[in-house]
């Protein structure tokens, strides 16, 4: 009994469940839903149709969900409702499952950039603004529409061409066509020299050019920049002022060049383009013809040849001379010892003596030998007539050779046996005693050069102090 209860309660049930599916069911199959919406009230019907439209339930059976086109407006609904007859006129879709009204429509609608404003200008990595048209219209257009430096608008012809669009505007016609940049940035160099502040980056580059570089440029990473910014299909130059007069040398962006009303201004078009070294004017004369030469007091000078771009004073023994560093210069010969200069005009007017400077404890092996004088680094003494000197000195950690300009070795000193001094540019090359002595020393201990006593006894009474 209780059993066949049981097997009677499971076949109500189970007829109660099936009734219920069969409503559910039915009920499914009843109420299409469709996207609802008209774009003459929200434009984002034509433009991003399944964003935040709405949705209906058509009221009638079997009935459609249409997007059609009137006037350019797009109309998304219920067929029944928005068009009650039946009848949709082309362009028109329909469809019959819940919420198939979804799509772009036409599929092949125009999409565009559009939008308005400083974040229009480069719309390159923008995708968001890339938007079918709001409006249909067959063989639509896109614009870009330049009104100044930090506005522009971007659209669909058929939606919204401003009015000032003859102007600067820019029209195309296939997907995302309307990328145009309408301001583009060019930069050039910026900088001012003038004599009370000199500034040699402004004059031209400081480096001694490579061989490789046909031409002096100044150096875009001393000198600072300045930027153009052109509407599109305009152009903007870079400049560089000289009034030879003033001595004033001024370059940077025709943006922002003042008014000259004298001196020479000279254009370019292109990215640093201002960038050409200034010609330099080099004091010119040599020791014979005019002893005032080597003091570097009130020389003569000369305006050199176009492209030169150094100064220099060259020394061989105590003849100097100074001039235009041009493509034709080139020491005399293997003494003449020579400084070039480009950091002003006349910048070669000042004294000159220069040393070899070594030490042989440092990596410079070469510095007792000089077997290669040309590679060895020289410097600058402070005053023309003083004497270059090598000696030999010993540390505790061993004996090397030093040499240099006399005031930079303090080793070399009255009574110091091994200072050797003499008058005159570079003439510091002569190889010296200890590294003769050194070799005799190692490879051969049983016959000990001349000089050995003397040489020990210097060294201990250098450590012992
Ligand atoms: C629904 O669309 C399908 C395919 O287009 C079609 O075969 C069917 O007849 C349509 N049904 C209704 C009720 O319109
Ligand atoms: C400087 O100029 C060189 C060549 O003219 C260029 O390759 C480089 O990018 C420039 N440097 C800067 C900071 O713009
Ligand atoms: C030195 O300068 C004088 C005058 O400019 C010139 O005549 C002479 O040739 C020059 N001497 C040398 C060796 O260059
Ligand atoms: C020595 O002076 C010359 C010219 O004045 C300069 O070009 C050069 O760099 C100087 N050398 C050193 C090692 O300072
Ligand atoms: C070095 O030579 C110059 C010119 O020849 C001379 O005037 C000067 O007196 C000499 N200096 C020394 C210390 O000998």
């Amino acid at each position: 009994m209780a059993r066949g209860l049981t097997l009677d309660s499971h076949s109500q049930l189970l007829f109660l469940m099936a009734g219920g599916l069969l409503i559910v069911g039915l009920a499914i199959v009843d109420s299409l839903e469709c996207y609802a919406c008209d774009s003459a009230e929200n434009s984002e019907c034509a433009t991003r149709p399944g964003q935040q439209l709405e949705v209906e339930e058509c009221s009638q059976a079997n009935d459609e969900c249409v997007i059609s086109i009137s006037a350019g407006l797009t109309r998304r609904g219920c067929l029944t409702r928005l068009y009650p007859n039946g009848y949709c006129a082309a362009p028109c879709e329909r469809c019959n499952t819940s919420l198939c009204n979804r799509h772009v429509y036409p599929t092949d609608r125009l999409r565009c950039y559009q939008c308005s404003g400083a974040e229009c200008i480069d719309v390159t990595s923008s995708p968001q603004y890339l938007l079918p048209c709001p409006v249909y219209k067959e063989g639509d257009r896109c614009y870009t529409n330049l009104y100044h430096l930090s506005n522009t608008m971007r659209g669909c012809e058929a939606t919204n061409i401003p009015d000032s669009c003859p102007h600067v505007c820019l029209k195309c016609n296939y997907n995302g066509c309307n990328t145009e940049k309408t301001i583009t940035e060019s930069r050039c160099l910026q900088c001012t020299h003038n004599r009370l502040s000199p500034n040699p980056d402004c004059l031209r580059n400081q480096a001694e050019s490579e061989d490789a570089q046909p031409r002096c440029s100044l150096d875009n990473t001393t000198v600072t920049h300045c930027v153009n910014r052109v509407m599109y299909g305009h152009r903007e130059n870079c400049f560089t002022y000289q009034n030879t007069q003033t001595e004033l040398v001024q370059r940077g962006c025709s943006t922002t060049m003042g008014f000259y009303s004298s001196g020479v201004v000279t254009q370019c078009h292109g990215e640093f383009c201002n960038a050409n070294c200034q010609d330099i004017v080099c004091a010119a004369c040599n020791s014979t013809a005019d002893p005032g030469c080597r003091a570097g007091r009130n020389l003569p000078t000369e305006k050199c040849a176009a492209g030169t771009t150094a100064c220099y004073s060259c020394e061989q023994d105590t003849f100097l001379r100074r001039g235009c560093a041009d493509e034709n210069f080139a020491p005399a010969g293997p003494g003449d010892s020579c400084q070039l200069c480009r950091d002003a005009d006349s910048c070669n007017r000042y004294s000159v003596r220069s040393c070899y400077r070594c030490n042989a404890q440092d990596q410079d092996t070469d510095c007792a030998a000089m077997d290669l004088p040309s590679a060895m680094t020289t410097s600058n003494c402070s005053s023309p007539t003083e004497l270059c000197v090598s000696t030999v000195v010993s540390r505790l950690d061993g004996i090397y050779t030093v040499r240099g300009c006399e005031g930079q070795v303090p080793e070399c000193s009255a009574n110091d046996p091994y200072c050797v001094r003499c008058n005159g540019s570079l003439c510091n090359y002569a190889p010296t005693l200890w590294r003769q002595t050194q070799v005799g020393l190692v490879t051969d201990p049983d016959n000990l050069p001349d000089n050995w006593w003397s040489l020990l006894q210097y060294w201990w009474s250098r450590k012992l102090r």
